[in-house]
């Protein structure tokens, strides 16, 4: 963290200090700051293929936060590993409350159009949601490959993705080499959608012919994850994952303590020992930080924007912490901040240990080697400077500085570089990768779980 960051320290982040039993290092790195530049990369001119060579990144601007001041607060036991005092809390303004988020949330997700991939190439966040896809494939490609030290690239894997959506990530699980696949959503017409997704990828023209392996087998389940226990209505319910991914959706569980503790169960109880469960949520220290630095509780850029509905900048509680997220015609919907060191606590009730939590931008530092050629097949950077017939999609006057900046100190035969704009690259610096690890459960006397480490 920068030594400006931590005069900014806010109460938010004292809180961690006091209630993180649990928190790692990899957890503390998340607070950090980062003004590096983030993107670029440097391409020689090739055609709309960007092979991004390095990032700059960008600045990242300001942090903030905000809170639904409601009740949340004071339903929130100090000790949350007492299970007794989680079951008081789920009064019934809690459940109106939520019952009412759901219910956008759910809304908003199923009038969302689905779009056609060339429709999709004319966003104006076209690369950031190619960069975000990229982050998911390499998270998802990290764990897997972990999954499968020393076993056969055949063995059959099992996962849950939990709050799939449309099936954005149904062709990352494809190429994985996974044998079965359970979606789940709130949202009913996404979950149509994905399955439709799924069908078509079956059914594919050609790739049985082909001697193509068979795609993983699949099931479909409409479920609120933060209310339903996912467990009951598996095929099997016997059925024991490798993985559960949540994918830039977790974040909806921080409603209230007993929904994140019902997510939490569910991508905890199925998971075989030494499984991961893996996903992408915003930082909350940074939000928290951005609404700090700006004046009012609102937030944002021509991409995106924030508003906190809470007066109080310095005391967001655990749970209950609501914000407005705005994006671009993706996202508008009611948000939660999700404080990590009680993530933490309660992933560790359910058996589930931190093992990393990590801001987009150190996990592209991390992968854009590796990564080079998957960056560039996604199109997930913008070419800067832009070819003719394919110009720049942020402020050519505002958005570029960076890559302006990261090109004085490239050789002289470097023409292209791949990046992001700014206004794209404040969305997804707001965003961090975490992974927890499933322990050993055993019983005790009194039959119930203790969790120890592989
Ligand atoms: C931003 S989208 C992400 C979709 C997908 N994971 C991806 O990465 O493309 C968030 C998804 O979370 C789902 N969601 C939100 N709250 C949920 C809940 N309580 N239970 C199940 N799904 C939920 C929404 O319906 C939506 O499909």
């Amino acid at each position: 963290m920068s030594a400006l960051a931590a005069e900014n320290k806010t109460e938010y982040e004292e809180k961690e200090q006091h209630t993180s039993e649990t928190e790692t290092s990899s957890a503390t790195s998340a607070k950090s700051e980062t003004s590096k530049d983030i993107n670029v990369e440097s391409s020689q001119s090739r055609k709309h293929k960007r092979s991004p060579d390095r990032e700059r990144p960008s600045k990242v601007a300001k942090h903030d936060a905000e809170e639904d001041a409601s009740s949340a607060s004071t339903n929130v036991p100090s000790d949350l590993t007492t299970s007794g005092s989680n079951e008081k809390n789920k009064d019934t303004t809690d459940a109106n409350r939520s019952l009412d988020n759901t219910v956008l949330v759910a809304d908003h997700y199923n009038a969302l159009e689905e779009k056609g991939l060339s429709q999709r190439n004319q966003s104006r966040i076209v690369y950031m949601r190619n960069f975000n896809n990229w982050i998911k494939s390499m998270l998802i490609n990290e764990y897997v490959v972990k999954v499968r030290q020393g076993k056969s690239f055949g063995t059959s894997l099992k996962v849950l993705d939990m709050c799939c959506g449309k099936g954005g990530d149904l062709l990352k699980w494809k190429k994985a080499n996974i044998s079965h696949l359970i979606c789940a959503d709130i949202a009913q017409v996404s979950l149509e959608q994905c399955q439709q997704r799924y069908n078509d990828m079956v059914n594919k023209k050609g790739s049985k012919d082909r001697g193509f392996a068979p795609i993983f087998s699949a099931e479909f389940i409409t479920a609120d994850c933060t209310k339903v226990r996912l467990r009951e209505k598996f095929a099997d319910p016997s059925i024991q994952l490798d993985f559960v991914s949540c994918q830039f959706a977790f974040h909806y569980s921080f409603e209230s303590l007993s929904q994140a503790e019902c997510m939490i169960r569910n991508a905890s109880e199925s998971l075989k020992p030494g499984g991961y469960f893996i996903g992408t949520i915003p930082d909350a220290y940074d939000l928290v930080s951005r609404w700090q630095n700006c004046d009012g509780h609102k937030f944002g850029n021509d991409v995106y924007n924030v508003e906190f509905l809470s007066e109080d900048k310095t005391k967001p509680p655990f749970f209950g912490a609501k914000y407005n997220f705005h994006l671009d015609g993706v996202v508008d919907c009611p948000e939660f901040l999700v404080h990590l060191p009680t993530l933490c606590k309660l992933a560790l009730k359910y058996g589930l240990e931190l093992v990393a939590f990590e801001r987009f931008e150190d996990f592209y530092e991390r992968f854009k080697n590796e990564g080079r050629s998957l960056l560039g097949n996604m199109q997930a950077l913008e070419t800067y400077p832009p070819y003719h017939e394919a110009p720049l999609l942020g402020d050519p006057e505002r958005d570029y500085h960076h890559a302006v900046e990261y090109m004085q100190n490239l050789p002289a035969n470097h023409r292209k570089i791949g990046t992001l704009s700014q206004s794209e690259w404040e969305v997804t610096s707001l965003y961090a990768v975490f992974s927890f690890r499933k322990m050993k459960t055993i019983w005790n006397s009194e039959g119930k779980p203790e969790y120890i480490k592989l």
